[in-house]
């Protein structure tokens, strides 16, 4: 956060930086926002929690009767380094849903948010043992991996087109 983007509580049409400001149109111009990114800690990492505490600021995404953000649609793409058999991928995806659609999308008058959490992000195969231990099995190598890799992109396509529909 920096004093320029700061919410000015008496003024909601506060101009942010000029930064924002483009981000903030880049959303305008958007029916449909597809937020990707890296679940660290089962939640987003800090950098997309700047953005949001940054762009989706006083005045442009929340304290208006007429929200701006109204009608859009937002999915939530998180990567998850568990694998899909982790029994904490569930209670991750409740988590996030929680917080990035009901604590935020909603909050900000969005007409539909949802949280796709897509495990496998890794390489190597992850996950923890009944004693707390990460174990971390063999990445694939070269036309075997190149293929994993065509393959999580494609669940990520059907989940913005199962989303979109
Ligand atoms: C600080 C940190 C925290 C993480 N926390 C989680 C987590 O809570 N759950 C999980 O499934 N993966 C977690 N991961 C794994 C990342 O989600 C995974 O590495 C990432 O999605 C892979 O995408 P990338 O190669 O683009 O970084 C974490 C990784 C880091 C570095």
């Amino acid at each position: 956060m920096t004093l320029e983007d700061e919410p000015d509580w008496t003024d909601r049409d506060k101009a942010y930086s000029v930064q924002v400001q483009q981000h903030m149109e880049r959303i305008l111009a958007a029916d449909l926002l597809v937020v990707v990114f890296p679940i660290y800690w089962q939640s987003t990492p800090a950098l997309l929690k700047g953005w949001i505490d940054r762009v989706w600021n006083y005045g442009f995404a929340y304290g208006r009767s007429d929200p701006r953000l109204a009608g859009k649609r937002v999915l939530w793409v998180g990567l998850a380094g568990a694998t899909a058999e982790d029994p904490i991928v569930a209670p991750m995806a409740d988590l996030l849903e929680a917080q990035l659609s009901e604590g935020i999308a909603y909050y900000c008058g969005f007409a539909k948010s949802a949280v796709a959490v897509l495990p496998d992000a890794e390489d190597q195969p992850q996950s923890v043992d009944e004693l707390g231990n990460l174990v971390v099995g063999e990445a694939p190598a070269g036309e075997e991996l190149a293929s994993q890799h065509r393959a999580f992109d494609r669940r990520v396509l059907a989940a913005v087109d199962e989303f979109a529909a």
